[in-house]
């Protein structure tokens, strides 16, 4: 089962049907790529699965395949990057609920893994996802693949060393130290953008990379639109975050809500206010629509997830 919609099915759907189809996808993509819940450590495997399925928007993999369809990745290595990225970003969400950092007690619509199970598990849980999404962006593809590319494992290096270096401490980590460096305390825009661009960005420009690094050979003209792209929405998606914190309902987006503001936590509505940060959000979109304009309608997908990401009211 691979969550990759042919291009041809892919081309005669709606976004709202893409984008449930790929979900459904990628919930049996990670399932596959998990440890089943009755192996051993049974409550660990349990945990892990406990917070990786089930839940969650999947913007990260939605922005693997739509990358990947503009640069015809092939099905197999876009199911292993999209679960990959996804397992790092429920890692850094289980570690991010924890006392030591944000203490939280709601996560998608459930009770945190801490809570429900307990610190040392929540840790481990973390942990053991990362070391889960090398192993599987790293699983050979070949025996998924009729006409195996000569460059696949060169293709699948490189993407593996993308995902590190954007889950590290000069991305999502650097950023998380940061944010928890920060508190109580009012950073310039231009201090405040780098650690957005770090906490968030890293992961969700990983997202569009992985999927674009999947198919063929990138030029330096095309790897920079991506760029470009890959930048506007990743700070996009947590300056809508910090304004869906300040305006929504933790029933709506299945974690507590107003909990910047309770923590003290520099964000953008905290240093520009609600309105200038919407303005924002869209000024970025509009960005991302530009950065599109040199790959036509194979970036159909693109352009609609950067609207899904500025809009989305959860
Ligand atoms: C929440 O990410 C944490 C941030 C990086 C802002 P998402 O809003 O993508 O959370 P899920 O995956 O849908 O739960
Ligand atoms: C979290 O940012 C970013 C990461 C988990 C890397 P937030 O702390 O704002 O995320 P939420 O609001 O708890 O989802
Ligand atoms: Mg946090
Ligand atoms: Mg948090
Ligand atoms: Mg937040």
């Amino acid at each position: 089962m691979n969550a990759q919609i042919p291009a041809q099915v892919s081309s005669a759907l709606s976004f709202a049907d893409w984008m449930a189809q790929v979900q459904a996808g990628m919930e049996a993509v990670l399932d596959r790529f998990l440890a089943p819940a009755a192996v051993a450590p049974a409550r660990l495997h349990e945990a892990m699965r406990y917070t990786a399925l089930d839940g969650g928007k999947r913007v990260r993999p939605l922005l693997v395949y739509a990358a990947g369809e503009v640069f015809d990745a092939p099905a197999a290595l876009l199911d292993r990057a999209a679960a990959a990225l996804e397992m790092i970003h429920v890692y850094s969400l289980v570690h991010d609920d924890m006392p030591c950092m944000d203490d939280d007690a709601l996560r998608r619509g459930k009770p945190t893994v801490h809570v429900k199970y307990d610190e040392a598990t929540a840790l481990l849980v973390g942990d053991a996802l990362q070391a889960q999404a090398f192993a599987t962006l790293s699983a050979p593809v070949d025996a998924e693949l009729d006409d195996a590319a000569a460059d696949l494992p060169a293709r699948q290096l490189s993407m593996l060393n993308l995902l590190a270096q954007a889950a590290g401490s000069v991305g999502m980590c650097g950023g998380q130290a940061i944010d928890l460096a920060s508190v109580g305390m009012t950073l310039s825009l231009a201090e405040l953008e780098q650690m957005h661009r770090l906490k968030t960005g890293a992961l969700l420009r990983a997202a569009v990379m992985l999927g674009a690094l999947g198919g063929k050979a990138l030029t330096a003209q095309e790897r920079a639109a991506l760029d470009d792209y890959a930048h506007a929405i990743g700070l996009a998606f947590q300056v809508v975050d910090d304004i869906l914190d300040a305006t929504a309902d933790s029933a709506t987006l299945g974690k507590t809500a107003g909990k910047d503001a309770a923590d003290n936590k520099p964000t953008y509505v905290s240093i520009l206010g609600l309105g200038e940060s919407q303005a924002l959000a869209e000024k970025l979109r509009g960005n991302a629509h530009q950065a599109l304009a040199p790959f036509g309608d194979k970036a159909r997908r693109l352009r609609e997830l950067a609207d899904l990401i500025v809009q989305r009211k959860a």
